[in-house]
């Protein structure tokens, strides 16, 4: 799965910012990169105060990105090149200036009033309990024209949705089925673990772990405000949304540790298909620590569940500039030879980095509201790289980020045609997982390897695979278990090892996929 931050990808009308149909000329790019699911963040209409995130029309294209006859272009093509479609769905909270919040807010007897979550003021007039919001300061604001506070686990433009309102229940579901009948394959569901908070409003405890620096929200324990154990059931409504035929995937985004992550796949299965598995993002880069996370991911998933891997997103800091460009080529091997579906972001695939933001430039409310912390998520999303072209190719006019001072080298059309490069890499991962099922299919055995290394097969039928990474930037000489020597090397992170059979040796940063 390919995840397309759409305000970014590609822009159509000058405008500088991506739209729908930005991404329909580029559809033959994903096919020669070799993705089979394309999933689209946010382009419904909204006032960007979270870039999509705070949604002001669920049913509806944002003007900005086209229209909804863009959008059935878009799916009609995608689905006539074999691509799948998954769209952003998020439950938790719309905008604020969503018609319902707005009716919501007119009076406290409005019928949509129980559609948000209200609380009378305490005695002393401060908020009713100690939550904090994701993006800094408290998870209430004070209504002053009725006199109540509204929760915003979020920005205070993003109010709390009630889900234990049967009625938004419904309206939320028939939005997944407005998008169903237009043809869409599946939904990654946003912030699912925050959808239930304590109804009795108990403070969340101090976190005796947190120092000075980290995220303020990290001052308290979120157990009355995340991964309530009603969330299952709102979970299996959404799923019931996508129609019996078992043809559309429903995936959550929740950042919780295995032994809580894997209660989202539901209890028959029937749930999430797909708990989003960040760990790899959450993780130091480090073989120590891989091995074991790999394998404990493998011990908590329930029978019959598909596992799943994320190497970036629109959130968090790019993979190579997390852990640099020759263990980003590593980090490619390793996402599209582990078990499960890999998620790849938009850029990723080059070896694109976190473009600096100057004070001026910055959009992302997180970094406004906290500054100083390094939270700003504008650096992960500023324009693809296409060519050499003025704005990389992005687009005609300014783009609405600032474009990566390197474009010039690092780029589609410079890279497409450079066997060696990211892009390249990317590719051959991409067409041997396509041609090989133990890579898609196939069980997977660790080797006993020493740190930096990190080996494992993955097996399907007869077919062995085997997978070797030095997580080292030095040379592991004789580091090659015996029985992978002189076996020919199927993809290499280095030029010229492909094809040849590999030696006892490793080189710096190298990783190679080999059939046994
Ligand atoms: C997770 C999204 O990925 C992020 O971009 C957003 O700010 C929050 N959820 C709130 O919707």
């Amino acid at each position: 799965m390919y995840q397309i931050y759409p305000l970014s990808f590609a822009d159509s009308n000058g405008d500088g910012m991506g739209d729908l149909a930005g991404i329909r000329a580029r559809l033959p790019y994903l096919l020669e990169l070799g993705v089979d699911a394309v999933w689209i963040s946010p382009f419904y209409p909204s006032p960007l105060a979270d870039f999509g995130y705070d949604v002001s029309d669920y049913c509806d294209v944002d003007p900005r990105f086209g229209t909804l006859a863009d959008f059935d272009a878009l799916v009609a093509e995608m689905h006539r090149v074999g691509l799948r479609v998954i769209l952003d769905f998020i439950p938790n909270h719309s905008s604020d200036q969503h018609p319902w919040f707005q009716e919501a807010r007119r009076s406290r007897d409005n019928p949509r009033r129980n559609w948000y979550v209200w609380q009378d003021p305490k005695p002393d007039g401060g908020p009713p309990s100690n939550w904090l919001s994701e993006f800094g300061g408290s998870a209430w604001k004070l209504d002053e024209a009725t006199g109540q506070y509204y929760l915003h686990s979020f920005l205070e433009e993003q109010p709390d949705l009630n889900w234990r309102n049967p009625d938004v229940r419904r309206a939320m579901c028939d939005v997944l089925r407005f998008w169903v009948a237009r043809g869409v394959d599946g939904f990654r569901v946003d912030a699912i673990h925050h959808l239930f908070k304590d109804t009795q409003l108990r403070d969340n405890p101090k976190n005796p772990d947190y120092r000075p620096g980290m995220l303020p929200r990290r001052q308290l324990i979120r157990r009355y405000t995340t991964d309530l154990p009603e969330v299952h059931d709102a979970a299996r409504e959404m799923r019931a949304a996508l129609g019996q035929d078992g043809e559309r995937l429903l995936i959550g985004e929740a950042y919780l540790p295995f032994d809580r992550l894997m209660h989202y796949y539901g209890a028959q299965l029937d749930g999430f298909h797909l708990p989003f598995n960040f760990h790899l993002i959450e993780t130091r880069w480090d073989a120590t620590l891989l091995r074991p996370l790999i394998a404990s991911y493998e011990a908590h998933l329930p029978a019959g569940a598909w596992p799943n891997w994320v190497l970036g997103n629109h959130d968090r800091s790019r993979i190579a500039s997390r852990v640099g460009p020759a263990q980003a080529r590593i980090a490619a091997v390793l996402l599209c030879t582990l078990r499960g579906t890999p998620t790849l972001y938009y850029g990723d695939e080059l070896g694109m980095r976190d473009v600096p933001i100057a004070p001026e430039q910055v959009h992302d409310p997180f970094e406004k509201n906290i500054p100083g912390l390094g939270l700003g998520r504008d650096p992960e999303r500023t324009p693809m790289q296409w060519s050499a072209e003025k704005y990389a190719g992005f687009s005609s006019g300014e783009p609405w980020l600032p474009v990566a001072a390197d474009y010039q080298q690092v780029n589609v059309e410079r890279q497409r045609k450079d066997p060696d490069s990211m892009l390249s890499l990317y590719r051959s991962l991409l067409a041997l997982r396509r041609a090989e099922p133990a890579l898609s299919l196939g069980s997977y055995t660790e080797l006993d390897v020493p740190p930096p290394l990190l080996a494992y097969v993955r097996q399907h039928e007869q077919r062995r695979l085997a997978v070797l990474l030095n997580l080292g930037s030095t040379a592991q000489a004789g580091a090659v278990p015996a029985e992978l020597r002189g076996v020919q090397v199927a993809v290499s992170t280095h030029p010229g090892r492909a094809g040849a059979p590999l030696g006892a040796d490793l080189l710096a940063d190298e990783g190679v996929v080999l059939a046994l």
